[in-house]
């Protein structure tokens, strides 16, 4: 075979060999195209599912938000309103042995949904987090009397009192509340509440009282500060089962309210601090640790979130004066 014929006999070949290639790189990107097609495909079908899924959350969302009265709650109540599984295990662990009392998760995940029912019937606020509240009520449902009363130094719009009303009247022969509160702003007069900027007034007061459904022979009203004489007159004219001190928070308020309210609570009553131990408000848990802890007349119940409960056990004015002096 002559030189020339060889060489293009070989080129022929080659060239077959390419087309071939060629071939064969045409059919795998052919076949990636498919499978990119198909991949496409897949991705537009999960974006369509899941902008499905988005539009039915949403529904859902704007559904649950219609029938819910509370949804706009979260914007401007700061105090935690889900009584966990966690602040449960304390309250049936520790406080139900420590009040004598008994409760289950539900009942107390019942008295939770109360308490928050009255906040958002009522006008303005519970300046309190929901195990805090539910703590204050299950000690007012601890006392071992026939007869229960209540005395609230700092109510603001009354919401807790109407919990603690709520809960215990179908537990006690009579409840009577007595709260001592100027009503006439928030810490200073005419200046409205700082979350809501809701009115703090008796008319608010009186109408969350009447919505609980409490009648107004079962409540007493101390219209000024808890330092002022009359108030102290007016409160210490009964023995109460119950002190709730939650007004000035300041170490000197404190004190007074304790030293000038502990001859209002009877033998075996309870005193309740609020707000013991936050960042907020150092001098309450500076004064229930310094001289509350010592005092011969209370002795240490217990302690859980912002709050410190106390029995007071003896009663002698001079051991109160030397003690808190
Ligand atoms: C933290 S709020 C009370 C919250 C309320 N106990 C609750 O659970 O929703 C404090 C209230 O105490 C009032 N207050 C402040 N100093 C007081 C005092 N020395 N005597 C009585 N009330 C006082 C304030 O005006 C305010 O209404």
């Amino acid at each position: 075979m002559p030189e020339q014929e060889k060489k293009q006999k070989q080129l022929v070949l080659k060239v077959e060999a390419q087309k071939q290639q060629l071939e064969r790189l045409v059919s795998k990107i052919e076949t990636q195209g498919q499978q990119l097609e198909r991949l496409v495909s897949k991705i537009e079908t999960q974006g369509q599912y899941y902008r499905h899924s988005h539009e039915l959350f949403d529904q859902k969302l704007d559904k649950l938000a219609r029938l819910a009265s509370v949804s706009n709650f979260s914007n401007y109540q700061l105090f935690n309103r889900r009584l966990t599984k966690a602040h449960c295990d304390i309250l049936e662990q520790e406080w139900s042995r420590k009040l004598g009392i008994k409760v289950t998760p539900r009942s107390l995940a019942y008295l939770a949904h109360r308490i928050c029912t009255l906040e958002s019937a009522g006008k303005g606020r519970l300046a309190a987090t929901i195990e805090d509240a539910v703590l204050r009520v299950l000690v007012a449902s601890a006392v071992k009397n026939k007869k229960l009363r209540v005395l609230e130094i700092g109510t603001l719009f009354g919401v807790g009192l109407a919990a603690i009303y709520d809960h215990t009247s179908s537990r006690f022969s009579s409840v009577h509340l007595t709260a001592i509160d100027p009503f006439d702003g928030y810490y200073r007069e005419g200046i409205r509440d700082i979350l809501t900027d809701e009115a703090v007034n008796e008319p608010i007061f009186r109408s969350n009282l009447a919505m609980a459904g409490v009648p107004e022979q079962d409540y007493t009203l101390i219209k000024s500060m808890s330092t002022e004489n009359s108030s102290i007159e007016s409160a210490t004219k009964s023995l109460h089962d119950v002190l709730i001190i939650d007004g000035d928070h300041s170490y000197s308020a404190v004190k007074s309210d304790f030293v000038n309210y502990l001859p209002a609570v009877r033998e075996e009553g309870y005193i309740i601090f609020d707000d013991y131990d936050v960042p907020e408000w150092p001098d309450v848990k500076e004064f229930v640790d310094t001289i509350v802890r010592d005092s011969s007349d209370v002795t240490l119940v217990g302690v859980s979130w912002r709050t410190a409960v106390f029995q007071v056990v003896q009663k002698s004015e001079e051991t109160t004066n030397s003690s808190t002096n």
